[in-house]
């Protein structure tokens, strides 16, 4: 923090060096567009060794520190009683000033043993904003899931800071009207789906105030926290002269449960649910060793725990969690110097496109963010992600959600690229933008009832990527 240059406008720099590389392959396009077709256009689908730079997501792929992997080698193998659990939960308990831990498998786990637990047919569901597979668990028990966000929310071009912020107005009127049928009030800290949009420490306290007062119980999802702390720290003034560690603090002093995927939050496999309640906890622990495993393991590796152990140490480091966020401004930058439509302020996890405003010439049901990553693939062999309407699921009645906001989401999972890598995705894909009217939109031809956006999979509703690999092939020549 705070290095200053001779003659560069400040660029972000890393505060670690690589000692272990992976060689990547750039396929030429005529194979990238076979492998996007075989994959029906869904980069879920897509083998990673026909991925060059992979900004699928920042889950499971963060880049492990020397410190980490040495501890895996340390991991103590025992079915029951392990002690490696024990120094994670020690660690744990530190982390979020609570006493009751629960280990799981990864974040969906918590998400459903949470849901079962707490929520029952016809219950409403507070969140700041919906995730995926939250909403998935919250609605197989019967939960309906209610938004409570900010207009700013969802434009993708805002200076508001804190686009996560839950609507306090709109939570007193709900309490008002359907108090004994809530749940319990979830907040993403930050929010995946509207472009990894932090909520600032000022509207937990808000929000566990009036919950506290209305006695409802009050959820974080922190997988995403590490991005979230750094932005409380850079944007919220009231909280400037405070440590990475002593804004954790009050953070939780805001929440009732936690749940987090550690896959994201401290770059190692597995997930888990912190408590202050001991009936909470004494509740929710009869579900894990019927879905998870034995309660010193939850479903997760001994080698993994250790990892994590290590990695909520790192997570409240500002050089080690800076480089993410700085690294996504760069990005945000670049791609605006070129006019690419991006989601501002820049927020954690990665660089969102606005695939609405990119291909404006299509309509909402050729869905615009999956044709552009398809696109995107075809240009430059980036995975990215659909995070708009193939992310939502169809009515009752069979008709599309369109979602709120239509983004492509270029993951850069934490400390993994360079920026010479960035550069080459801005480069190409401000190509695509230049050349955007090639592109096409996308339908369904096979298409799962449940989290459809992770094995649907679509074709061209017109022809228009043989077009575009042409177009490709007379400006770029013989180059990949
Ligand atoms: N909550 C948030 C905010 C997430 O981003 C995720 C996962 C989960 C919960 C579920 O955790 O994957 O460990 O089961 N997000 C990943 C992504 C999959 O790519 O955004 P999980």
């Amino acid at each position: 923090m705070g290095i200053k240059f001779y003659k560069s406008q400040e660029f972000p720099l890393e505060m670690h060096k690589v000692r272990t590389i992976q060689k990547l392959n750039l396929l030429p396009i005529d194979e990238r567009l076979k492998a996007i077709k075989k994959a029906g256009n869904n980069t879920f689908l897509l083998e990673s060794n026909e991925v060059f730079l992979d900004m699928l997501t920042d889950s499971g792929v963060n880049a492990m520190s020397d410190k980490q992997v040495a501890a895996m080698m340390m991991a103590d193998d025992s079915y029951a009683g392990s002690e490696s659990y024990k120094r994670l939960e020690s660690k744990v308990k530190e982390f979020f000033h609570m006493d009751y831990f629960l280990p799981a498998h990864q974040g969906r786990a918590c998400e459903h043993i949470l849901s079962k637990v707490f929520i029952k047919p016809g219950n409403i569901v507070i969140n700041n904003y919906h995730f995926t597979t939250a909403k998935a668990h919250m609605e197989i028990n019967g939960g309906q899931v209610l938004e409570l966000f900010n207009k700013d929310a969802v434009e993708p071009k805002s200076e508001n800071p804190f686009k996560g912020d839950l609507d306090l107005d709109k939570l007193q009127a709900v309490i008002k009207s359907e108090k004994s049928n809530i749940a319990f009030v979830r907040m993403e800290l930050g929010t995946n789906l509207i472009g990894g949009q932090p909520v600032s420490l000022k509207n937990l306290q808000e929000v566990a105030k009036i919950c506290r007062k209305n006695n409802l119980l009050v959820v974080f999802d922190a997988s995403l926290l590490t991005d979230n702390l750094y932005f409380i720290k850079e944007r919220e003034k009231e909280f400037q002269h405070l440590s990475i560690k002593e804004i954790n603090k009050l953070v939780f002093a805001c929440a009732d449960i936690v749940y987090c995927s550690f896959r994201k939050l401290s770059s190692a496999r597995g997930g888990g649910i912190v408590t202050r309640n001991k009936d909470l906890y004494i509740k929710l622990r009869e579900l894990i060793p019927l879905y998870e495993g034995f309660l010193t393991y939850g479903g997760m590796s001994v080698r993994e725990i250790e990892a994590i152990t290590v990695g909520l140490d790192e997570a409240l480091d500002y050089e080690m969690i800076n480089q993410g966020p700085q690294f996504i401004a760069e990005m945000c930058r670049m791609f605006q110097e070129n006019n690419v439509p991006v989601i501002t302020p820049p927020g954690g996890l990665g660089c969102h496109l606005d695939a609405r405003a990119f291909l404006s010439h299509l309509k909402p049901e050729e869905y615009q963010a999956g044709a552009l990553c398809s696109a995107i693939y075809l240009a430059s062999g980036i995975r990215g992600m659909e995070r708009g309407t193939i992310s939502e699921s169809r009515k009752e009645d069979g008709s599309e959600t369109f979602a709120n906001i239509e983004l492509v989401r270029l993951a850069l999972p934490r400390r993994v690229f360079t920026l010479s890598q960035i550069r080459y995705a801005v480069d190409r894909i401000s190509w695509l933008y230049d050349n955007r009217h090639l592109i096409g939109g996308l339908k369904f031809s096979e298409e799962p009832k449940v989290l459809r956006f992770f094995l649907g999979k679509l074709e061209e509703n017109q022809l228009w990527q043989e077009k575009l690999v042409n177009k490709f092939k007379v400006d770029f020549g013989d180059s990949l």
